[in-house]
């Protein structure tokens, strides 16, 4: 078992590795559709949810776990992918998730990068969410940057889906999903005000080069400089940290 403790209205919960983070996410996710199957919940992508979606296939291949009624939407897509191109956070999804469980395909929400006008289909992404009743449970994680989504520093609260430009940090990390083409500039991301209207949050951060930005949303002032700073604003966070990713933190809150 995995012993929480609270920093202030944060419930923090620490894990030896990111194998340990991974089974415990799936399990909370199992817990919760225990309780609602029709569940909707908003996903990310990247690095940190590769042991998160295999701990749930795990649980789907031993018919732990049931997808038929859930409803997804995840954060973002680069500008100029979409489910067509290899390199689209769509098709991480499709290659890491969904291809191996049982979710309806008309049950996946996903910003189109392709579209042609990036206003419209924004306003779309939200109304289909709302539609849906709102994210249930959303899954972040976190840039080194403090971005969470692609809400890089400077995004304010009040922020909608929309189109942003990617700092340079963030398409430096995101260089090894990209193997012959660059990292776009540009991608669409549900805004900070759309990740706070979700009724629960777990962010989920494993490494040493996520405990400054983990240390400076927690301690830190709360601003645009670190985007995932509002998350305090939110009366049902949880974070899910490793050793490495919580040294800061534990550091500065002895
Ligand atoms: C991905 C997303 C991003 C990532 C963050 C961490 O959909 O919205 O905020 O969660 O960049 O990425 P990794 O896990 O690759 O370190």
């Amino acid at each position: 078992m995995h012993s929480a403790t609270f920093i202030d209205n944060i419930k923090l919960i620490i894990v030896k590795d990111k194998n340990k983070g991974g089974e415990l996410v799936a399990s909370l996710i199992q817990h919760f559709l225990k309780y609602k199957k029709k569940s909707v919940f908003g996903l990310a992508t990247g690095e940190t949810m590769i042991p998160i979606y295999a701990n749930l296939k795990k649980l789907y291949r031993k018919r732990r776990i049931n997808f038929s009624y859930v409803k997804t939407f995840n954060l973002d897509e680069y500008i100029g992918l979409n489910i067509n191109d290899k390199e689209s956070l769509r098709r991480f999804m499709d290659t890491n998730f969904f291809d191996y469980v049982n979710i309806r395909k008309v049950n996946i929400g996903f910003l189109d990068g392709k579209a042609k006008d990036s206003k419209k289909e924004c306003k779309k992404y939200e109304k289909k969410i709302e539609g849906a009743g709102g994210i249930d449970l959303q899954i972040l994680g976190i840039g080194r940057d403090g971005h969470i989504g692609f809400n890089e520093p400077g995004s304010s609260i009040k922020s909608k889906t929309r189109k942003v430009k990617l700092s340079a940090t963030t398409k430096k990390d995101n260089k090894s999903f990209f193997k012959l083409s660059k990292v776009p500039d540009y991608a669409l991301t549900i805004g900070i005000s759309n990740i706070l209207q979700a009724k629960q949050i777990v962010l989920i951060a494993f490494g040493k080069n996520k405990s400054k930005a983990i240390n400076l949303a927690i301690n830190g002032k709360i601003s645009n400089k670190i985007p995932a700073s509002f998350l305090r604003k939110h009366p049902n966070v949880t974070l899910v940290l490793d050793k490495s990713a919580a040294s800061q933190l534990l550091k500065n809150n002895k």
